[in-house]
């Protein structure tokens, strides 16, 4: 049943509404002053509440913020004196739906809560629908999130497979490319950068040497140094890699670090001989990680160096191939590493 609360200081008034009201089929409450309108309103609920605007006490434009307060949906006609435009225009901007002229006309009074009740229904129906909106929506991007994240990882698998069986072929390249991609990890960590900058670090360091698998073996594991035309060859494995992650459209960002992770500082690198800052700092990252990398693994032609050593061999090459700043953070990577590692021999 729909439920009606009154609002007026004068009992004559009260009553005649009331006594209106409960001959249509509504069931009514009524109120002497706001205060106690306020107080039946935390109590109970109703459709729609009739509330005088002059009362001793709080007046009926004091009422109605409030009583919206209590009940969003609940639906206002206020009831004003004759020729009071300026009150009218203060009820309706507080909330009020409508507002009758005293002495009230009962015909009017019902045209006019049929209104109220009918627009609190349309308001509440377009709430819920809203609601429902909102939530398919949250629901559906949420959904699409893990699309794109799955779509991201299983492009992610597909290219360590290639990997994988790439050092699979050769013995000196086995698990390189994770342990770049945790080097990398943790430069990009420890220089303070975005978690998605850091995963995306450890994608293209997994990734980054794919294109090896277009150069030959010969040239990849030579004793000794290259002639200019192995050294021609073997950088076409960045352009290699590019064209066989190319398709991977869901690591763009990964990809740009391995398109540049042989660029040096100095502009002296390749593919495009970027310098500085020109250079996306994941790729100064990730070239840094690699290099570092290749010094401490054994290779056909020579014995691994030793983390200290490698460090102390790539210094002469910082402002040249290495960015100031990436150096430092992997000198501070690395003398944890090796504490870390000296603690747990310690305490073996
Ligand atoms: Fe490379
Ligand atoms: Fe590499």
């Amino acid at each position: 049943m729909t439920r009606i609360l009154i609002v007026d200081d004068e009992e004559t008034i009260r009553l005649a509404l009331r006594k209106f009201l409960r001959s249509r089929g509504y069931e009514v409450e009524i109120a002497g002053s706001g205060d106690q309108a306020l107080e039946i309103l935390d109590s109970s609920s109703f459709s729609l509440m009739l509330c005088d605007v002059r009362m001793p006490g709080m007046t009926g434009v004091q009422v109605v913020p409030q009583a919206r307060l209590r009940d969003q949906d609940l639906a206002i006609i206020m009831l004003t004196a004759v020729n009071d435009a300026a009150t009218a225009t203060e009820v309706l901007s507080a909330g009020a739906s409508d507002y009758l002229m005293k002495p009230v006309e009962l015909a009017d009074l019902q045209q006019a809560v049929d209104r109220a009740l009918q627009k609190r229904t349309a308001l509440m129906e377009k709430r819920r629908l809203d609601e429902l909106i909102r939530e398919e929506v949250a629901l559906r991007t949420a959904e699409l999130e893990r699309e794109k994240e799955s779509l991201r990882l299983m492009s992610v698998s597909i290219a360590e497979t290639l990997i994988n069986a790439m050092e699979a072929k050769d013995l000196y390249l086995r698990g390189h490319s994770q342990r770049v991609a945790e080097l990398a990890g943790q430069l990009a960590e420890e220089l303070g950068l975005d978690e998605s900058v850091c995963e995306d670090l450890r994608v293209a360091g997994r990734l980054h040497d794919v294109g090896k698998i277009g150069i030959r073996e010969a040239i990849l594991n030579k004793p000794g140094s290259l002639t200019a035309e192995e050294f021609q060859h073997v950088k076409q494995h960045v352009r290699i890699g590019l064209e066989i992650l190319e398709p991977l459209f869901h690591i763009r960002q990964p990809l740009k670090y391995i398109e540049h992770h042989h660029e040096h500082w100095d502009g002296a690198g390749y593919p495009l001989g970027l310098a500085g800052e020109a250079i996306p700092l994941g790729a100064r990252i990730l070239c840094a990680a690699d290099t570092f990398d290749a010094l401490t693994s054994k290779r056909a032609y020579r014995d691994p160096l030793e983390p200290m050593a490698a460090i102390q061999h790539l210094k002469v090459d910082v402002g040249k191939q290495f960015d100031p700043c990436v150096y430092d953070a992997l000198v501070r990577v690395i003398t944890r590493r090796i504490a870390a590692k000296s603690a747990t021999r310690d305490s073996r």
